[in-house]
C-alpha cells in the first residue's frame, strides 16, 4: 500500500506531548512506511514570533495531505499575552470551516476498570457506549453577530446561530446511518421549546430523514434534560445528533462520565472527501499541566483509530482500540506518565 501523508499540528500546551504518543502508536500499528509526517509549528509560539496564526500558504499545503493530526491549541483562559480565542478561531475553527468538517464525531465508551464519577449502580453491568455526531460547520460557531456601544452600560452583543437545511440534513443523515450500523437508536438533542426557529428546522429534518430509516428508533430530548439523562443513565444512548455548541458541551460531559477528558477522541470529517479530515483529542491544551509530562495521551492515541478507520484501515483501528482498552484495564489505580502510557500502548501494538 502507498505511503500516506499526514500533516501534524502539535499546537500548544500538552498538544505536542500527546501528539508524539499518538504518532508512536500509529507507527507501531501501521509500520514505519505507512505514513509520512509533515510537522507544522502552528500555535501560540509561532504567533508570538511572527504574528501568523495560519498563513494562506500553509492552508493551501494542508489541502493536499491525506489527513491532519491535531494536538490542541489555545492559551490559558485569562492569559494576557494571547487574546482569548485567537488561535482557536484562527486555526482550529478555520480548519474545520475551510475543510468543511461537517461531521464532528465523538465516541464515548466506558472501558472496563475505568474510574467514573457515576455511582456503581448506574454503570455496573451496563454498556455505556455511545457516539455523539456533532455538527461542525454551522450554529453559533459562525461568528455571526456583533457588538455596539462596547464598554458602555448600553452595550449590546449578539451571536446568531446559523442553521441551514443542507447542513442539518447531512449531519442528521450521517447520524441515522451510524445508528443503523450500531444499535439502531438515534437521539436528537436540541431546545426547540425555546429556540423555535433553529429548533423546528432540526426537528422537522430529523423526522423527515427518519422516515427513510424505519429500522432506527428516534427520540428527542431537550438539551437540559439530556444532561440529567447522561449522568443518571448514560447507557440509554446509542447515537446522539446535535448542533455545534450543544455538541461541544455534551461531549465534555460525556467524556467526564466515561473516564475523563484524557480518554475522549474525536474526528472532524469532511463528508465529500474533497478536503482532508482532521483527528484530535476532545480536550484542549491544558495549560495547568503542560510541560510536566503527566497528560494522558490516550485520547490522542484513540483519535488515531478514528483516522485509520477513515483512511480505510478498520482492522488497524480495531487493534488500537483493543490496545487502549487493554492498557486502561491494566493501569488500575496506578498513575503513569505521558510517555509511559504511549510506550505501553505502542508495545502492545508492535
Ligand atoms: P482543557 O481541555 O485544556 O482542560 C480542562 C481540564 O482537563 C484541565 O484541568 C486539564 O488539566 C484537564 N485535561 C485536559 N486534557 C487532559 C489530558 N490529556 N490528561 C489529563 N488531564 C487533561 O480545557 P480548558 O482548560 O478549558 O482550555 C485550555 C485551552 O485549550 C484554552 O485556550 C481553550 O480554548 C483550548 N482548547 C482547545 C481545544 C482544541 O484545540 N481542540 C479544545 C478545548 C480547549
Ligand atoms: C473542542 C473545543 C473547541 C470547540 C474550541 C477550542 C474552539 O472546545 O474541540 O471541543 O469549541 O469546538
Ligand atoms: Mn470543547
Amino acid at each position: 500500500t502507498e505511503t500516506r501523508t499526514l500533516a501534524v499540528i502539535g499546537g500548544d500546551g500538552i498538544g505536542p506531548e500527546v501528539t508524539a504518543e499518538a504518532l508512536k502508536a500509529l507507527t507501531a500499528v501501521a509500520g514505519p512506511d505507512a505514513f509520512d509526517f509533515v510537522h507544522y509549528d502552528l500555535g501560540a509560539e509561532r504567533w508570538q514570533r511572527t504574528g501568523e496564526v495560519l498563513p494562506d500558504s500553509v492552508l493551501e499545503e494542508l489541502k493536499t495531505v491525506d489527513a491532519i493530526v491535531l494536538g490542541a491549541v489555545g492559551a490559558a483562559p485569562g492569559s494576557k499575552a494571547i487574546p482569548s480565542g485567537l488561535l482557536e478561531r484562527g486555526l482550529l475553527l478555520k480548519l474545520r470551516f475551510a475543510f468543511d468538517h461537517a461531521i464532528n464525531l465523538r465516541p464515548s465508551k466506558l472501558y472496563p476498570g475505568v474510574p467514573t464519577p457515576l455511582a456503581p449502580r448506574i454503570v455496573d453491568g451496563k454498556s455505556v457506549d455511545f457516539v455523539v455526531v456533532r455538527e461542525g460547520t454551522e450554529g453559533l460557531y459562525c461568528g455571526n453577530g456583533g457588538a455596539v456601544r462596547v464598554g458602555t452600560p448600553h452595550e449590546l452583543a449578539t451571536e446568531v446561530s446559523v442553521n441551514t437545511a443542507y447542513g442539518v440534513e447531512r449531519v442528521v443523515r450521517d447520524a441515522y446511518r451510524r445508528a443503523q450500523s450500531r444499535r439502531g437508536q438515534l437521539t436528537l438533542l436540541h431546545k426547540h421549546n425555546v429556540l423555535v426557529n433553529a429548533g423546528s428546522l432540526w426537528n422537522r429534518i430529523f423526522t423527515e430523514v427518519g422516515e427513510e430509516f424505519p429500522d432506527v428508533e428516534r427520540r428527542y430530548l431537550h438539551i437540559d434534560a439530556a444532561m440529567i439523562a447522561m449522568v443518571v443513565d448514560p447507557a440509554q444512548f446509542d447515537v446522539i445528533v446535535t448542533d455545534n455548541l450543544f455538541g461541544d458541551i455534551v461531549t465534555d460531559l460525556a467524556a467526564a462520565v466515561t473516564g475523563g477528558i484524557g480518554l475522549a477522541a474525536s474526528a472532524n470529517i469532511n463528508p465529500s472527501g474533497e478536503f482532508p479530515s482532521m483527528f484530535e483529542p476532545v480536550h484542549g491544551s491544558a495549560p495547568d499541566i503542560a510541560g510536566q509530562g503527566i497528560a494522558d495521551p490516550t485520547a490522542a492515541i484513540s483519535s488515531m483509530a478514528l483516522l485509520l478507520d477513515h483512511l480505510g484501515r478498520p482492522e488497524l483501528a480495531a487493534r488500537i482500540d483493543e490496545a487502549v482498552s487493554a492498557d486502561i484495564a491494566d493501569r488500575g489505580a496506578e498513575r503513569f506518565r505521558t510517555t509511559e502510557i504511549g510506550d505501553r500502548i505502542a508495545a502492545r501494538l508492535a
